[in-house]
This record gives structure tokens, sequence and C-alpha cells, in this order.
């Protein structure tokens, strides 16, 4: 009789190459070469993993296979081949397999584990609608620094406009940014991911555009290309990607945002929609945003005219001349009364982004924020984070 396994694959078509499911896997059975990140099927035993740390969701698929894809067929794909025929036996074999890997796969979705979740009142996402090979191609309607001139980091906003293409966004997902040309070994260059700094309605109000904030880096392919661009340039994008750092649709959820510079681009998105679709508001809207000076903060000059009433915001700057280093952990630690309140809210949502070294440090200013008032931040963020109500994405 055949033997049919469930076998574990990634899409190339949709993968950006950014390896995280191999620091994920703690069997190593993800490895990569020029071409594709790829899985071992004589090592992955479903652990599962690399399922929810995946930007993307290209490391979800799954074949039945009669006989596992080499690593080396893997490596040569361009895109994955579709489910084959395997006949009655394999089928018989491969609806018990389903009970057994896909009850797996369910759970990885489900956020079982302390896995991601979406919050419970966010809106379903679309993903994946645009590819490589199928990419959607904008038109950039304007390209503006919104650092200072004289800062030393140059942050850009970027509108990018669909035209008759469209391309549902949620606050808080992302988009894949296809640079042009190759790489000198003929390879196309690694697609980059971007958050989307706009609401769901565009940055134009039914505009159907998008927002990006993109910090040009030293030597940075895509930054550079992106921070370059003109009026009227051609831009593809994949995606929409993400599905589980989105926005509470409850007004009466309370958000907390902590970012650090281009980190605070779902935070413009989510403040866009709240100031849209959900004026008075019950919930609280709180930010703590970290910059080096008020020069070289993203949208300085626009979040001075958001009101209070609509975004408690709290800017710390670690860089000014003649005044201690404040980190954003710091100013936490400033309003433990007002955030062990929160936290002790079934209604309270925590989403952090931006720096990763940033993690540590906001988890262990809420861990003293809690301890100051006989909270057990052990018992509070796993529970959030099952809950759907703890986000982080850090870089
Ligand atoms: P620093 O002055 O120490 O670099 P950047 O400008 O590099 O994008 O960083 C944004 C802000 O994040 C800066 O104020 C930077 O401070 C701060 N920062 C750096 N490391 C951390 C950290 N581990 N936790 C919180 N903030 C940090």
């Amino acid at each position: 009789m055949t033997q049919a396994i469930r076998q574990h694959l990634i899409d190339p078509e949709i993968c950006i190459r950014c390896y995280t499911c191999e620091d994920a896997c703690p069997i190593d059975a993800i490895t990569h070469d020029d071409n594709n990140v790829v899985v071992d099927a004589a090592k992955c035993n479903y652990t599962m993993d690399c399922i929810a740390p995946c930007p993307t969701g290209a490391i979800d698929n799954w074949r039945y296979v009669t006989e596992a894809y080499s690593l080396d067929e893997q490596f040569g794909w361009d895109e994955l081949p579709e489910q084959a025929d395997l006949g009655d036996d394999a089928g018989t074999l491969g609806e018990a397999i389903e009970d057994d890997i896909g009850e797996l796969i369910a759970r990885a979705h489900a956020g079982t584990g302390g896995r991601p979740v979406a919050p419970a009142s966010a809106e379903n996402p679309s993903i994946n609608l645009f590819s490589r090979s199928h990419p959607a191609v904008a038109t950039v309607q304007g390209a503006y620094r919104i650092t200072d001139d004289d800062a030393g980091s140059d942050v850009r906003h970027i509108i990018l406009g669909f035209g008759e293409t469209s391309f549902p966004v949620l606050e808080g997902q992302s988009v894949g940014i296809v640079p042009p040309g190759s790489r000198e070994d003929g390879r196309p260059h690694d697609i980059r991911l971007y958050s989307v700094s706009s609401a769901r309605d565009g940055e134009k109000r039914n505009g159907n555009n998008i927002a990006l904030t993109v910090k040009r880096e030293d030597k940075g392919l895509c930054s550079n290309y992106l921070c370059d661009l003109k009026r009227g340039d051609k831009v593809e994008v994949t995606g929409p990607f993400g599905s589980t750092f989105l926005m509470p649709n409850d007004p009466n959820s309370h958000v907390v945002m902590i970012c650090t510079g281009t980190g605070s681009a779902p935070f413009r998105a989510f403040t866009e929609r709240r100031r849209r679709a959900m004026p008075g508001a019950g919930g609280k809207f709180v930010l703590y945003f970290g910059a080096r000076s008020p020069g070289e903060l993203p949208y300085f000059g626009p979040l001075k005219k958001v009101p209070s009433s609509l975004l408690e915001q709290h800017l710390v700057y670690s860089r000014l001349p003649d005044t201690p280093k404040e980190y954003v952990q710091d100013r936490m630690r400033k309003h433990t009364d007002e955030l062990s309140h929160l936290l002790e809210s079934d209604r309270t949502h925590i989403f952090i982004c931006g720096l990763k070294g940033m993690e540590t440090g906001v988890d262990e200013a809420l861990a003293d924020v809690c301890r100051a008032h006989s909270l057990a931040w052990s018992e509070i963020k796993p529970r959030m984070r099952e809950q759907g109500r703890y986000h982080v994405e850090t870089y």
C-alpha cells in the first residue's frame, strides 16, 4: 500500500526570505540557499513553532505526498507544486494524517501555547492577494521627508495609489515591496516588508491608496529605492500580510501603543482609524513613542496636532542636550497607576512595535508596573496573548 505523509512546505512566491522560521525551528529542520527557504521532511516533526512568527504566511503550506519533495527539488522551485493526485489508498491514509497533523495546524492557527492571536473584535484581514509573480503595480502619489532635514535619520512618508486594482489592508498589516533589478547572480532581489501607516479606507479617504513609513538605511537596497521614489514612479507591491497584529474594532477597547522610530507606522494607521471611525470612543488610546529628539521623531509635526481627547501621547527622547536619556520603558514606569489599571482590564490591548531591544525593556517595565500594584505580570501576559490582546512586532 502507498504510504502518504503530509509534507510541510514554504511558498517561494510569498516568502520574503527573512529567515525568521529558520530561527524559530527548534530542530533545525528549516534551511535555505540563495534561492529558497525550505523544510527538510526527514527532520520536520511538526513542532509548529515556525508558523506564527512568519510575517507573510508563506510558511503555512502543506501537501500530501507519497514521496517527500527533496531539499534539492524545493531549492529549485519558483512556485509551489499543486497537490498531486495520490490515488485511493493514499487518499485514505491522508485522511488519517489530517486528523493528527490537521489538529496541530489548527492549534498553531488558533494561537494556543502563547502564539499570537488577533484581537477578538478585529476585522478579518485579506492576505497574500499579490505575489512576486503577480504583484500589484502601484503609482507613487507622494513622497515626503518626515524627519527634520538636518536629522540623522531620513524617514519618508510614501503614498502608493493602486488605481483600479483592489488592494485591501487593515491597520497593522504589512505589504511587500519588490525592489527592481537583480543580484549579481541574476536572482531577483529579496522582497522587503513594510507596515502600512494609513487607515483601511486609504491615506486619502476612499482613495484606494496606502502610506508607508520608510527609514533610509545605510546601504539598504530597498529603503534607498523607496526613499528616492518620485511622484508618478511605479512600484511592485505584494501582500497584504499579517493576520494578528490588527486593530480591535471595539471602540471600548483600551489600546496601549509602544514604539520607537518607524515602529510608529502601524500606530499612525490605528490613530487615523480611531479618528475617522470611532469619534468619542470609550476606550483609552495611549501612545508611548521613543526617538532621539523631536527632529528625529517621525510625524512629530502632525502628532502635535492630534488632540489629547483622541490620543494620550508620551513622546520621549534619548539624545536631548543637557537632559538625561529617556526610553519608552522609563516613561511607562512613571505611569504605573494608569498602566496597572489598564492591565487589570480585559478590554486592554498592548501593541509593541520597533527596535528589538525595546521588547525586553518594555516587558520588564510592565513587570515592574504590576509588582508595584500587587499584580502578577507572569499571569497577565500569557492571558493577554491567548486572548489576542498582546502584540509584538520588533526588528
Ligand atoms: P538611543 O539614543 O539609545 O539610540 P533609532 O533612532 O535608532 O531608530 O531609535 C529610536 C529610539 O529608540 C532612540 O531614542 C533610541 O535610543 C531608542 N532605543 C534604543 N535602544 C532601545 C531599547 N533597548 N529600548 C527602548 N528604546 C531604545
